[in-house]
């Protein structure tokens, strides 16, 4: 607190017989200001010397991180992979078939909805283990399949369990399945 008293305070000038008192800032308003220097301070070296991002910069970060991620797509290489058949690998495939919204498209026993039937001989895009995978993991957009049924990647592993899975029911002939499109489903036997 200001202990002068008011004739300490009291300034030597004198305007039409007002007169002023020297009166000091209150604290808290005196460490705010400095506040705002030292803010300042930091806020120019970090933007402006220490490469900072200003704010063209950070609207471009936020349109990057906002538009659709480009989904790495699994590089099937090795095309004599062989369908997985043990029962953990199928449970595990049967799993992602539902968390990947594939059963939404192409029905909980794979007879097909949206999607064709999984289920069949007759394929628009190859049968192959392989070929299925890298189908699986491309998608089909144009047609409402993203990557991986919902655009969240799998690793290679979690794949071929789903495609495993897949090929486990061929043949299961699932009561309501969609019918052959023959103008464009043809009679496939994988290699
Ligand atoms: C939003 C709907 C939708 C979802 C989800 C979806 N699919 Fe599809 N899928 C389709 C459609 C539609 C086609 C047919 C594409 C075409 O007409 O070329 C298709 C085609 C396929 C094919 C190729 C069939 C062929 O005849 O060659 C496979 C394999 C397949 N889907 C598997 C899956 C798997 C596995 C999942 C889950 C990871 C999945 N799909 C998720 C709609 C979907």
């Amino acid at each position: 607190m200001d202990k002068r008293s008011e004739d300490d305070k009291l300034m030597d000038h004198e305007y039409d017989g007002i007169r002023e008192l020297d009166n000091h800032m209150p604290r808290w308003w005196v460490l705010g200001f400095y506040f705002t220097i030292a803010f300042a301070a930091v806020y120019l070296v970090y933007y402006h010397f220490a490469g900072g991002p200003l704010s063209v910069k950070e609207y471009e970060m936020e349109m990057a991180a906002a538009s659709p991620k480009k989904v790495e797509q699994v590089q099937v290489a090795d095309t004599k992979l062989k369908p997985l058949t043990d029962a953990a690998a199928l449970a595990a495939g049967e799993k992602l078939f539902v968390s990947q919204t594939c059963s939404a498209c192409h029905n909980a026993n794979l007879g097909g909805l949206v999607g064709p039937n999984l289920t069949d001989e007759y394929w628009m895009h190859g049968c192959d283990y392989t070929t299925v995978m890298a189908n699986v993991s491309k998608g089909f957009t144009q047609k409402g399949m993203m990557p991986y049924g919902n655009g969240k990647p799998l690793a290679e592993a979690e794949l071929q369990q789903l495609v495993s899975y897949v090929f486990s029911k061929k043949g299961s002939n699932p009561a309501g399945a969609k019918a052959i499109d023959p103008e464009r489903e043809k009679k496939c036997t994988p290699k």
